[in-house]
């Protein structure tokens, strides 16, 4: 089963993706990445990347979007990160 997870390469979202993988899930990671792919090197080939900003993003541009059974919502722009995160 596909599982699209918005932000998926941030703290919350990069915990997640792993934890789908893990269940068997089929994972869309999704992120504008505004702090690179360090979060989720170790799981990169096992997961579909989408780098794109949520705000404009066109889901028909994902040809597998119809299969897609949940989109799990992970972005946000926090001031923390912002502070402790290299740009
Ligand atoms: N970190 C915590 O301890 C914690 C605890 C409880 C709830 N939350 C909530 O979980 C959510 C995620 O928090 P986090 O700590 O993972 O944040 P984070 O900053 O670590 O990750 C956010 C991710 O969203 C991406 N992003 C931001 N704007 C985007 C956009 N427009 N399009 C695509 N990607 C975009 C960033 O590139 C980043 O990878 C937030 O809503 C936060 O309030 C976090």
């Amino acid at each position: 089963m596909k599982i699209l997870v918005t932000g998926g390469a941030g703290y919350i979202g990069s915990v997640l993706c792993r934890m789908l993988i893990e269940k068997g899930f089929d994972v869309i990671c999704l992120d504008r990445f505004f702090f690179g792919f360090d979060s989720i090197e170790e799981i990169r080939d096992k997961i579909k990347i989408v780098k794109e900003d949520i705000r404009w993003f066109n889901p028909n541009i994902l040809k597998d979007i119809d299969a897609v059974r949940a989109w799990l919502h992970c972005q946000t722009i926090q001031a923390e990160s912002l502070i402790h995160k290299k740009h």
